[in-house]
């Protein structure tokens, strides 16, 4: 059956935002709709719709100046209506691995919505290319729906 899909984009650098759009392309192939939102507000996006969360971590384990504001909406939100996957990048020489993806599952959660699978968290060292890694993890997902 066909679904709706929120692509929500945490990005400094645009890496994220390759992940997302071959995510995007999976979706079309497999007769599903999507919008991603590159400026992620909450008044945007729908709640009943599944949520695809890519985002990196910058700073110090921070998300990416794009989402911080989307984040802070997310405090206190009713969200039991969501479902989510959540699709990290981040680079295992930080110690603060992915807190970014982290951050955002804790909201979701934290205000009642759902994890459909545990989070991805790519590591860019290991992979170069992480929408080859995103794409392949998310058609084990789509099997599942
Ligand atoms: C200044 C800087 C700080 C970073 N801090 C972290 C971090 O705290 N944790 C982490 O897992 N990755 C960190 N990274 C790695 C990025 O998340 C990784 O390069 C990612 O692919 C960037 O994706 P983007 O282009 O979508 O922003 C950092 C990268 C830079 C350049």
């Amino acid at each position: 059956m066909s679904k709706h899909f929120e692509i929500i984009v945490g990005t400094m650098l645009g890496a994220s935002e390759y992940v997302a759009d071959a995510i995007a392309e999976k979706l079309d192939a497999s007769g599903h709709t999507h919008t991603i939102h590159t400026e992620p507000n909450l008044d945007d996006i729908k709640t009943d719709a599944t949520w695809i969360v890519c985002t990196s971590t910058h700073g110090a384990g921070e998300l990416p100046d794009n989402i911080q504001e989307f984040a802070a909406q997310l405090k206190g939100a009713p969200l039991h209506t969501v479902n989510a996957f959540v699709i990290g990048l981040g680079d295992t020489s930080y110690d603060t691995f992915c807190f970014g993806a982290k951050e955002i599952e804790k909201h979701i959660t934290d205000n009642g919505g759902t994890l459909l699978a545990d989070a991805l968290y790519i590591d860019v060292l290991e992979h170069p290319i992480p929408e080859d890694a995103a794409v392949e993890w998310f058609e084990g997902q789509l099997d599942h729906l």
